[in-house]
């Protein structure tokens, strides 16, 4: 169990019906039942504003609330899920803003896992391949494992997605051991920072 853990789910689809947020939802129902404190940030619900390069040292001086709330989420927060979808081979731009708006070494000791979508397999985890990059900027640490999934992995609802590949849910489960072992890890070592 994992007591005393808080874990940022963030959703960079702002899809009314969105695949990716039906994958985060299903990963965030595997946190609770683990007893990790969550909190599913949606960028369709909470939109940020365009990240204003003026803000960039101090994010907090933001005049924006969604945005010091963002902010103070992340900080914290142990560990983070990041979801996108596949827009244009890469992750979307409101996740990219989202993390724009955040301190440069937002990440700092998290360890982040990484989940993507697309409508085809072909090219679905090229999101997670590009935000490994960003996470790692951020000083943060991206899982060994990701998730990509496509449109088939899904049953489609009247107002929602939901995820029922098998497969999927099982990664999905070992995704969320990774992650909750490596943040246990993190949070009884005083990793420094390095750059
Ligand atoms: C702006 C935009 C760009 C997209 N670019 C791609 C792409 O490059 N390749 C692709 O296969 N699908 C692309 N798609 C389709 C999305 O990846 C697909 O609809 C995905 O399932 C959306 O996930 P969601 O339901 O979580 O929003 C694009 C969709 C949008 C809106």
């Amino acid at each position: 169990m994992a007591n005393n853990m808080k874990i940022l789910l963030v959703c960079g689809s702002i899809a009314k019906k969105s695949h990716t947020r039906a994958l985060l939802m299903y990963l965030e129902v595997l946190l609770k039942a683990k007893r990790v404190e969550t909190i599913f940030w949606d960028l369709l619900k909470k939109p940020l504003p365009i990240a204003l390069p003026e803000y960039h040292k101090n994010p907090l001086d933001a005049p924006d609330f969604n945005v010091k709330e963002f902010v103070n989420y992340v900080t914290e927060s142990n560990a983070l899920v990041l979801g996108s979808p596949l827009y244009h081979g890469s992750f979307s731009g409101v996740l990219k803003n989202a993390l724009d708006n955040l301190y440069y070494d937002a990440f700092c000791n998290k360890p982040v896992a990484l989940v993507s979508n697309s409508s085809s397999i072909r090219n679905c985890a090229h999101p997670c391949e590009h935000l490994r990059l960003v996470v790692r900027t951020l000083y943060g640490y991206a899982l060994q494992s990701q998730i990509g999934t496509s449109s088939e992995d899904y049953e489609e609802k009247e107002t929602e997605f939901v995820l029922s590949n098998k497969d999927i849910q099982e990664r999905c489960k070992r995704m969320i051991d990774e992650l909750i072992e490596l943040t246990t890890a993190i949070q009884s070592h005083d990793i420094s920072k390095e750059d």
